[in-house]
């Protein structure tokens, strides 16, 4: 793994916006696997700022992110749908019919998954994958557990995760206990994987993600088989490294 160290969350975002648009410069065409949650805000805000600058372009990019809760509509703020339209595809250049989510309001989650699959499938593979991390080591929403899942799929998600996403909620009631995500070969399929790492609270998972054993019960620790994972965290982050 090549791990970039970063002064702060700022300059993290910067680092990893940089990467992210070098290969929208070399491949303006290309596919990218986008992430929510806090983590990635600055990167996106970064790539916004570019994009008015007149430095990057987003009409040839393709976007398929990793995850959507489950039984929550596109037009409600806390689904991932209006997140990415909040944070980044509302505010530039990209054709919106290149954007894809699972889809939340499929009840039938057999198909949910299958779709979504076809949809990756369909991409010609993801060329650069941004993740952040979950405290308990998760990627997307793949959560610890006795296998890693291939595919698309269904999660109940974790008590730590519901708990940790309440913040964006009236209360923990509200957190939608389950989810759609793209699965770990999925995501090891991707040609390059940038994962954001930010803060101290991620720094003990931070180490057994980049030293650990690599087990499902740190499903991020399967990074450590992908060979071109790059990592961009703060000095919080890597303060146990
Ligand atoms: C979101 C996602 C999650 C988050 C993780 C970290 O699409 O896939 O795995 O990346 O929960 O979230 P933050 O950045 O809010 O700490």
């Amino acid at each position: 793994m090549n791990i970039i160290r970063a002064k702060d969350y700022d300059d993290m975002s910067r680092k990893a916006a940089n990467i992210i648009s070098a290969q929208m410069i070399m491949k303006p065409n290309c596919v990218l696997g986008l992430a929510t949650g806090s983590t990635p805000i600055g990167v996106y805000g970064q790539l916004v700022s570019r994009y008015q600058e007149g430095d990057l372009d987003f009409s040839g990019i393709t976007t398929v992110n990793l995850d959507e809760y489950r039984g929550i509509s596109r037009d409600n703020e806390q689904s991932y749908y209006y997140f990415m339209h909040d944070n980044l595809f509302g505010k530039v250049n990209i054709d919106l019919t290149r954007t894809f989510l699972p889809d939340g309001m499929e009840p039938d989650s057999g198909k949910a998954c299958q779709d979504y699959d076809r949809v990756i499938a369909e991409t010609g593979g993801v060329d650069l994958q941004l993740l952040g991390l979950g405290h308990n080591g998760h990627i997307g929403f793949n959560e610890p557990g006795p296998v890693f899942k291939a595919q698309t799929h269904c999660v109940k998600l974790a008590e730590s995760t519901i708990k940790a996403n309440q913040r964006f909620f009236a209360s923990a009631d509200e957190v939608p206990k389950e989810a759609y995500t793209m699965g770990i070969k999925t995501i090891m399929l991707a040609k390059k994987i940038l994962v954001v790492v930010s803060g101290a609270d991620k720094a003990p998972i931070l180490k057994k993600v980049i030293c650990g054993e690599i087990t499902p019960e740190v499903q991020a620790s399967v990074l450590q088989l992908h060979s071109d994972v790059t990592v961009v965290a703060d000095e919080a982050a890597l303060s146990e490294l």
